[in-house]
């Protein structure tokens, strides 16, 4: 059991790299988040007024781990990745997690199918920084669809994107979707260095 909450070995970092290798747009990085970026964006979670999470492109579920640290009993978690070799690694770790090898695109289909009308947070993990713009906006859509008012999205940026065109898309897309937005400090000990983005509905 404590083997599963364990950081990813080093076998788990060259199985990551290998597939930014091939699917580099999807991936978007070539390491998986630090555990001091993973703590810092479940931090903004309040255990005990949520009763469903929903997390985007775990990968190798670094997130995860601090999310089931920090959820209570009876609070629903599911989530979403597309890459089939991501989630096998993810499956080895975490056999208890509702996972769908699908994209996050689909997910009114999913919520609907468990019986879910609205999620108290969406932590994600995707590159949106490599999403093209009719991509971001289809995949924006469905998340605040689907949060419920003061429901929260959660998700980071590397520090590069701030000067990056994709990066102030990102960030002007979510201007465009959330009537409040706060980024946090720089988590410097991240590959790259990233902040987050904490979006209320
Ligand atoms: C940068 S990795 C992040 C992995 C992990 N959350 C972390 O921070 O280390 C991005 C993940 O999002 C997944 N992904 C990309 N697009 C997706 C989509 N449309 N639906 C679901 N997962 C997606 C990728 O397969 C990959 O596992």
């Amino acid at each position: 059991m404590v083997e599963k909450y364990m950081s990813p070995s080093l076998a788990t970092y060259w199985k990551f790299l290998r597939e930014f290798l091939r699917h580099p747009s999807t991936i978007g990085a070539i390491a998986p988040s630090s555990t001091a970026l993973a703590r810092l964006i479940v931090s903004e979670i309040k255990p005990v007024s949520t009763s469903v999470i929903v997390e985007y492109g775990p990968g190798t579920g670094i997130f995860t781990a601090e999310i089931l640290a920090k959820m209570r009993p009876g609070c629903r978690f599911i989530a979403i990745e597309k890459n089939l070799r991501m989630a096998d690694i993810f499956k080895l770790r975490f056999p208890q997690v509702r996972l769908f090898l699908d994209s996050v695109e689909n997910l009114p289909l999913i919520l609907a199918d468990e019986g879910i009308s609205s999620v108290d947070y969406i932590i994600s993990g995707l590159p949106w920084a490599s999403f093209d713009s009719a991509l971001q906006k289809k995949l924006m859509d469905v998340t605040v669809a689907a949060l419920r008012p003061g429901g929260e999205f959660l998700t980071f940026a590397y520090i590069h994107s701030l000067i990056l065109p994709a990066g102030r898309r990102f960030r002007n897309l979510l201007q465009g979707y959330f009537p409040k937005i706060e980024h946090s400090s720089i988590v410097w000990r991240n590959l790259p260095p990233a902040f987050v983005y904490r979006c209320i509905k």
